[in-house]
């Protein structure tokens, strides 16, 4: 979602006439945008603005911007803007649009003031309710492509941050995003990946009969050749009409990111998810024996307050269990405002770091296990990066990634027969056939 932002960030400075830069010291222009759901994206960013005081000490031009959900917690701010002065801007996530009048504003007042002039603090939801449809997006990630449906959340899932942050859920107009999807195709991109914090209940505020699977279906029936994704998905709200739906349609990709959370249902309870244990295997399922080929991944999170050793080997079973193609492992993080931080028997850090590391362990072997599953098979791979010299990278179907020798850069952006001859770890090797 923040490579998303960071596109239409990147449009908003190129109409200004930015061009980007990656010699940080050669930068006359840095922008931040940060994340607050976990503490180590915090600290990241707080370093990374800090190494900016010496260059803003040789470059008294240099702008720096931050934005980003960070900014919009109370007082964050104005917090951030006490450690340190030198930054100009601070923005929020739905002022996005008011990013040209702004920096406009910071370089009047360098301009007409050589001394240093106190940021300006813009982090208010009044525009939330409004998708940006003019924003002049500048994407870098072609062939893929990125589609915001919604934004916001309403679960309220008690560790989490995000809802505070970015407001209330609210659907995107389906015409906006065929529309978008649409152009995007006619300038030859291949992969659109649809983007909400929970795809699954797009629509349950449009007054109308809109729902996800609804969406995707027609999103993925323009006659070009090319795939749909989308995450992410929340178990409580995956139907049965979007399994049938990726089921049949063969330019849905064949991945489904799903995040457990926790593998005990007093956790599970604890942290608002809203399903068991017992209906998240139902739907796995259900998932496995309607898509055949599906690859499921998921998040985790270890060290939720209350978590004790043996709800956390609960987890420990349920991965063992599901056998997830991959996991995003992270240990609980309190967030400010959030009820989990307030909540009794808080997990200490040594317990956290304990849980991760063999959790991360029996993933990785796990992972590793499905990965030998590939080998000698051929697969349809959309080719999407080079990597170095000659080995490039990309995408089966399923969403597995894989690399390959090749020697010509022409091969990305188009789909080639692939076949698996080695995993290292977990990741796919192969060859073009
Ligand atoms: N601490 C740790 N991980 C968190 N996530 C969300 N909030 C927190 C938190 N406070 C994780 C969840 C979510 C993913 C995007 O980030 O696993 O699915
Ligand atoms: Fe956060 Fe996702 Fe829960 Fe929404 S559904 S509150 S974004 S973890």
């Amino acid at each position: 979602m923040n490579i998303s932002d960071s596109e239409t960030i990147a449009g908003y400075l190129a109409t200004m006439n930015y061009e980007r830069t990656n010699i940080v010291e050669e930068a006359d222009f840095i922008f931040f945008h940060t994340c607050c759901v976990r503490d180590s994206a915090e600290n990241k960013i707080i370093g990374r603005i800090g190494e900016t005081i010496r260059l803003k000490e040789k470059n008294k031009d240099l702008i720096i911007v931050v934005s980003g959900c960070m900014m919009q917690q109370p007082g964050a701010a104005e917090l951030l803007l006490n450690k340190f002065p030198h930054i100009d801007l601070m923005i929020g996530t739905s002022n996005l649009n008011s990013i040209q009048y702004l920096v406009e504003q910071v370089i009047i007042n360098k301009l007409n003031n050589l001394k240093y002039q106190k940021a300006q603090i813009k982090c208010f939801n009044e525009s939330n309710s409004n998708f940006d449809e003019d924003a002049p997006i500048l994407r870098s990630s072609w062939p893929n492509s990125w589609v915001s449906i919604t934004k916001g959340c309403n679960n309220f899932c008690t560790y989490c941050i995000v809802p505070y942050v970015r407001g209330p859920e609210i659907s995107r107009h389906p015409e906006n995003i065929l529309n978008e999807v649409h152009n995007l195709l006619k300038n030859n991109y291949k992969e659109i990946t649809l983007l909400g914090q929970n795809v699954n209940s797009y629509g349950n505020d449009l007054k109308s009969e809109w729902t996800f699977a609804k969406l995707i279906e027609i999103a993925s029936n323009f006659e070009y050749n090319y795939r749909v994704r989308f995450m992410t998905s929340h178990p409580k709200d995956l139907s049965q009409e979007l399994i049938e739906t990726i089921a049949i349609n063969k330019r849905i990709s064949k991945h489904i990111h799903l995040p457990i959370q926790a593998g005990s249902d007093k956790v599970l309870n604890l942290m608002n998810r809203k399903y068991s244990v017992e209906k998240y295997i139902k739907l796995i399922n259900n998932i496995r024996n309607l898509i055949p080929g599906v690859s499921i991944t998921t998040d985790i999170m270890v060290g939720f307050p209350g978590e004790t050793e043996e709800d956390f080997l609960e987890t420990m079973n349920i991965v063992k269990q599901v056998q997830f193609h991959n996991a995003y492992m992270f240990i609980y993080s309190p967030r400010k405002g959030t009820p989990a931080a307030k909540m009794p028997n808080q997990i200490s850090s040594l317990e956290k770091k304990d849980r991760i590391s063999r959790l991360i362990k029996l993933q990785n072997k796990i992972s590793c296990e499905i990965s030998k599953e590939y080998l000698n098979s051929t697969y349809e791979v959309l080719v999407d990066n080079i990597i170095s010299d000659d080995i490039y990278c990309g995408r089966t179907d399923n969403g597995r990634l894989v690399k390959f020798k090749a020697q010509d850069s022409n091969i990305i952006g188009s789909f080639v027969n692939i076949k698996i001859k080695y995993n290292k770890g977990s990741s796919l090797w192969g060859e073009i056939i």
